[in-house]
């Protein structure tokens, strides 16, 4: 079931940069740390670009599109995760404008920064916690072999952290190396600040 294990997979790689950020901001909140807008900046960008842009649409396309052909069961929680999916450019511009109003000096950036990056991972644990205790039960109910190998195929083919991917695409598994290696310890290993290629 390889598109069980990407998929969980690939929430550990997104819950492992929210939990970096989380940890920045409450170091920089008690004073102990000076933020690195640019890492910031690269984090929020990772998630657009990874779990936003590359992870939804497989779900979408792999899981929830052949769950619904086989029942109705999950009919409501698939609307709403959907609807979730659907909204990922609205939920990125927020940060995004949020890492640059703190970025510019603004009295109230860190604050309304913090509250922003606070929204956005309250959302995702529930997001991913839904598709994990309440779709993938039902996944593995009524998944026929051929859906299996379909999803499974899907995944693999689109699995940008271990290198299958377009020749022009990021390449995830190092990006994320890089950030995690700029993050402050002992989230990271305290390489920063971050810098563009
Ligand atoms: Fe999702
Ligand atoms: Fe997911």
């Amino acid at each position: 079931m390889e598109a069980m294990r990407i998929l969980m997979d690939e929430h550990q790689s997104l819950a492992a940069i929210i939990h970096a950020i989380r940890h920045m901001i409450k170091e920089i909140g008690a004073g102990r740390l000076q933020p690195d807008f640019k890492l910031l900046a690269a984090m929020v960008h990772y998630l657009d670009a990874y779990p936003e842009k590359r992870h939804h649409p497989k779900e979408d396309a792999y899981l929830f599109a052949p769950l619904r052909a086989r029942t109705r069961d999950a009919d409501a929680v698939l609307d709403k995760l959907e609807a979730e999916h659907a909204d990922a450019d609205a939920r990125i511009a927020v940060l995004e404008a949020a890492v640059k109003h703190y970025a510019s000096g603004a009295a109230d950036g860190f604050d309304s920064f913090r509250t922003a990056f606070d929204t956005y991972a309250s959302f995702y644990r529930s997001h991913m916690l839904t598709e994990e205790r309440e779709v993938l039960p039902l996944i593995r109910k009524h998944f026929t072999a051929e859906d299996w190998a379909h999803a499974n195929a899907g995944f693999i083919i689109d699995d940008p952290m271990h290198g299958t991917r377009a020749q022009d695409d990021e390449d995830f598994s190092r990006v994320f190396s890089k950030l995690v290696a700029s993050a402050p310890a002992p989230i990271g290993f305290g390489a920063g600040p971050y810098k563009d290629d």
